[in-house]
């Protein structure tokens, strides 16, 4: 079994030496760990946010492990040059086209503000490889206005019926395994692609009688989820949308630093990353929580590795370590006031305890 790591940028190679530690932990078998670089650190050591041997080792690995992508400059317009080009390119490369994203309120720390959510276990399924991300015609161009020549951004929002079937079944079959319920997320009301998504999700659902499927804008949404956790189940929506509900959906366990994701696709490599980014303001301090790259790993180890044993052994053991994670400084993206080598630090001793 062959892992490519990809520590990134900012708070990336922070998280992802917790990470790694984990994973060390389960260290004496056939696993080689090859470290690759992408984004802004590529960049800078290589001239490309994507060079060529990143590429080679991912496509040579069962799984990849992602710290984190992102620091944009001022006039960075060109897709070539913005870190986040790299991200896009892998996932698209990589086939990875679903979007696991769940959000488990068991590991709430103590007394977060959002303590209604405990017990509430969402997984959002987020399209991954195409909608605004990808569609194309996209760029910038320079317009007739009345009485001047002005520039304009334009991107173009796509989705075929054939790629919203592929996601919904997805879900559709997660629900199976689950509660049985998805809720599907759009904007059908205002854009095209959403009435296709809405219609191909519906006529997807029609094999799956025994779950029960809504639809729902994504304004409403928004708002519905983030009151009445505990009736949803399965959220599947496009790439944008899933997007900004994640980032949204991180304020019920307590924070972003915690929430991690698996994307996953027809190959069966899969692309194991933290929600969050880079963290640029937080990078270097040492403060960044690593329970999200953490938990990626034990997705990784589960859905990648078929370690599910010691996938089970590393949840347990951050839930151990969130549930006493003490509630100040849960402001949006801390998880604690704990350092990132202290909770890892946490998180193996609780490994070593449990086993
Ligand atoms: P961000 O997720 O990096 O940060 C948002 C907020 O959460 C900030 O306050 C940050 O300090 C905090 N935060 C994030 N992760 C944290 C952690 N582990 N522990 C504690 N606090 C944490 O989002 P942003 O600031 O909008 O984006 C920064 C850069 O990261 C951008 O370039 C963006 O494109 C990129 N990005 C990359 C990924 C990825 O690589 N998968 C995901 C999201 C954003
Ligand atoms: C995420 C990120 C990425 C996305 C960016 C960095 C391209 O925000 O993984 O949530 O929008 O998918
Ligand atoms: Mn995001």
């Amino acid at each position: 079994m062959r892992i490519t790591a990809i520590p990134g940028d900012g708070i990336g190679p922070e998280v992802m030496r917790e990470a790694l530690r984990v994973l060390s932990f389960f260290g004496g078998r056939e696993l080689k760990v090859d470290v690759a670089h992408a984004g802004r650190t590529a960049h800078d050591a290589s001239g490309h946010v994507l060079p060529e041997i990143t590429e080679r080792l991912v496509l040579d690995s069962d799984a990849v492990l992602l710290g984190a992508i992102g620091d944009n400059r001022p006039g960075d317009y060109e897709d070539g040059l913005r870190p986040e080009t790299a991200l896009l390119a892998l996932r698209k490369s990589m086939g990875c086209s679903i979007n696991l994203r769940p959000i488990l309120c068991t590991a709430q720390p103590l007394g977060s503000r959002y303590g209604y959510a405990a017990g509430s276990d969402i997984l959002i399924v987020r399209e991954l490889n195409g909608c605004a991300y990808y569609g194309r015609p996209r760029g910038t161009r320079l317009v007739h206005a009345p009485s001047a020549i002005v520039p304009e951004g334009f991107d173009t929002m796509r989705y075929s019926d054939a790629e919203v079937r592929r996601v919904a079944r997805f879900a559709l079959e997660a629900a199976r395994h689950r509660r049985g319920m998805v809720l599907s997320v759009d904007k059908a009301n205002v854009l095209s692609t959403s009435r296709l998504w809405r219609d191909s999700v519906a006529s997807t659902a029609c094999e799956y009688t025994d779950v029960h499927l809504e639809h729902c804008y994504v304004d409403s949404a928004s708002v519905e989820i983030m009151t009445r956790p505990h009736d949803y189940d399965v959220v599947l929506t496009g790439n944008l949308f899933g997007d900004i509900l994640s980032d949204q959906l991180s304020m019920l366990p307590g924070s972003l630093g915690m929430l991690p994701s698996a994307a996953v696709g027809h190959n069966g490599r899969g692309l194991y990353e933290p929600v969050h980014g880079s963290a640029p303001s937080i990078a270097g301090l040492g403060v960044a929580c690593p329970i999200a790259a953490i938990l990626s790993l034990a997705m990784l180890l589960r859905h990648a590795l078929g370690w599910h044993a010691e996938a089970a052994i590393v949840d347990a053991a951050v839930e151990r370590v969130a549930r006493a994670l003490p509630e100040q400084g849960v402001p949006y993206g801390k998880a604690s006031s704990a350092s990132t080598s202290e909770v890892g630090d946490a998180v193996m001793a609780e490994l070593r305890y449990m086993s």
